[in-house]
């Protein structure tokens, strides 16, 4: 499976598990241009390799950061210092792109938090299906502090996953929290000690998910992603629609044969 090389980002496959590493630890993991389009890429061919066709080789994504200091800091202020607020609005336009993308792919994507997870860089894990945190991390949007408001989806998603009230706290004051306060927000699924334990987990949980029908998987995130914020009549029906494509796949018939069997379903992802 080539899922191409990318001057940002470490991939690893492992048993149908991608980690994918944001690797500026210099900069803390910033989201620079170059990043963003990196993730774009790397996002891009992984919807591409989910088809039974490619052999569906990703079966979930962790999205992690290098250097054991930061998840990713945030967009790189270097290079927004100096933008136009044309560029910025792009800017904003592109990694909002990449956040769509995110919800896009068909396979859970988790974010494993170790570290800052401040302004792009906890509205990059907002996009992701669900966090997990180590001890270490830090969560906050601290675009207040630069004059700024979040731009990449923060101010969308945020509310969407804390609630109203601690969302506009949050971005408002600027102000850190650490993993025990966003695990009582619902920010984060689970806190683990360690960078170590927070992989395992994270992997643990998707290799949970691996053997099950990938079609079936990528429509419920379909489903749950497309739903939210609708009327509830609107989100049903989105609902029914889906259900009804599943009933389109071998993997149903499979699945529903299997259980009739009494025997243990095999998926081929069509
Ligand atoms: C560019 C960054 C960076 C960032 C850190 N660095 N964050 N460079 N963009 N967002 C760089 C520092 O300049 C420094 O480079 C190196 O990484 C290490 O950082 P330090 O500050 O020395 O580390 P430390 O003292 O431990 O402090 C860590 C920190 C701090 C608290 C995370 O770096 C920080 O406050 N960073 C900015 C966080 C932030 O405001 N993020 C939101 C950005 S706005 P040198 O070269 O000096 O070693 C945003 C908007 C999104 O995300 C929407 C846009 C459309």
């Amino acid at each position: 499976t080539d899922l191409g090389s990318y001057a940002t980002l470490e991939l690893d496959l492992t048993d149908g598990i991608l980690t994918l590493t944001v690797n500026r630890p210099q900069a803390l993991n910033a989201l620079s241009q170059q990043v963003i389009s990196d993730l774009w890429k790397a996002f891009t061919a992984i919807e591409d390799s989910c088809t039974h066709d490619a052999g569906w080789p990703v079966r979930g994504v962790i999205l992690t950061g290098a250097g054991g200091k930061a998840f990713v800091a945030g967009a790189d202020i270097r290079e927004m210092a100096s933008m136009e607020p044309d560029d910025a609005a792009e800017y904003a336009r592109s990694a909002q792109g990449v956040t769509l993308l995110i919800e896009k792919v068909p396979v859970p994507v988790i974010a494993a938090v170790d570290g800052f997870a401040l302004g792009g860089g906890c509205e990059l894990a907002l996009a992701c299906d669900f966090i997990y945190a180590s001890e270490a991390a830090q969560f906050g949007q601290p675009e207040v502090n630069l004059g700024l408001v979040p731009g990449f989806g923060g101010s969308v998603r945020l509310p969407q996953r804390v609630g109203l009230g601690p969302a506009r706290e949050l971005i408002y004051t600027g102000r850190r929290i650490d993993a025990a306060e966003a695990l009582r927000l619902g920010l984060v699924n689970r806190v683990l000690p360690t960078r170590q334990e927070l992989l395992a987990a994270a992997r643990a949980t998707l290799g949970e998910i691996a053997p099950k029908a990938p079609l079936a998987v990528g429509l419920a995130k379909q489903s749950i992603t497309g739903a939210y914020g609708l009327h509830t009549g609107q989100g049903l029906e989105i609902e029914a629609g889906l259900f009804r494509e599943a009933f389109t796949t071998e993997d149903m018939r499979e699945g529903t044969t299997a259980f009739l069997e009494k025997r243990k379903a095999s998926f081929a992802g069509k």
